[in-house]
């Protein structure tokens, strides 16, 4: 088991040699253990919750031309070539498949607690400085504007709307960051995003007084 999660992590900090900053290993490392410290909380197959995090970005559609299939398949190579047994596949590749916010409006309802915790755990990684740092390295790399005051925010995007959507970097707090807070699943998760969630709205009232001189 522990040969196995030890074999995964060397394959993924490989695959994402060179990824952009957010979404890199060391963002994959940082929901790994956010998802250990949640699942512990709950009642679920760790190895499923350890597998389903460390591949959770292995190939994130808006990096490979929105290829949605590319992740589930090399994550299936890879644990299939470990010897890993076909169910926990199968759970592994339903939480990689259905983790995504873009996708919240079509996942099926009852969630394994395991996508729960993967959930929770990659949301809170979105938010607090981490998330703050993670969204404007973003921005940088799609060259996006950090804010424009005629830009207003687009609330209740469709999926397509929201992977084309070319707004303001600070825009990104209002249509995704600030919304995460109250989609967490486990009370663990709630609690974590509780802070961090205020950090983010000190950030963006410092932010503004900062942007406004007087
Ligand atoms: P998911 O992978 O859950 O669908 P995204 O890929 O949209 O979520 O976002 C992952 C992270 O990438 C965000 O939390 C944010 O830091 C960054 N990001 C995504 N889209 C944008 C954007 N339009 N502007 C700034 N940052 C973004
Ligand atoms: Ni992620």
């Amino acid at each position: 088991m522990s040969n196995t999660i030890d074999k995964t992590i060397e394959f993924v900090k490989q695959k994402l040699e060179g990824a952009e900053a957010g979404h890199d290993w060391f963002h994959i490392e940082r929901v790994w253990k956010l998802a250990k410290k949640i699942a512990v909380t709950e009642n679920c197959n760790m190895e499923v919750v350890e597998l389903s995090a460390l591949l959770h970005d292995i190939a994130d559609p808006k990096f490979h031309n929105g290829d949605e299939t590319l992740a589930l398949k090399i994550s299936r190579d890879l644990l299939e070539s470990l010897e890993v047994n076909e169910e926990t596949i199968q759970q592994v590749l339903f939480i990689i498949k259905n983790i995504s916010f873009k996708n919240r409006n079509e996942v099926p309802k009852d969630l394994p607690v395991e996508l729960k915790i993967v959930q929770d755990a990659d949301r809170i990684d979105a938010i607090g400085a981490i998330g703050i740092a993670r969204t404007f390295n973003f921005g940088g790399f799609k060259n996006n504007l950090m804010y424009h005051p005629d830009i207003e925010p687009k609330l209740n995007m469709s999926k397509e709307e929201y992977k084309k959507s070319n707004g303001t970097t600070i825009n990104h707090f209002y249509e995704k960051l600030l919304l995460l807070k109250d989609l967490m699943n486990t009370e663990e998760g709630k609690k974590i995003a509780e802070e961090r969630h205020q950090f983010m709205l000190s950030f963006l009232d410092q932010f503004f007084k900062e942007w406004n001189v007087d």
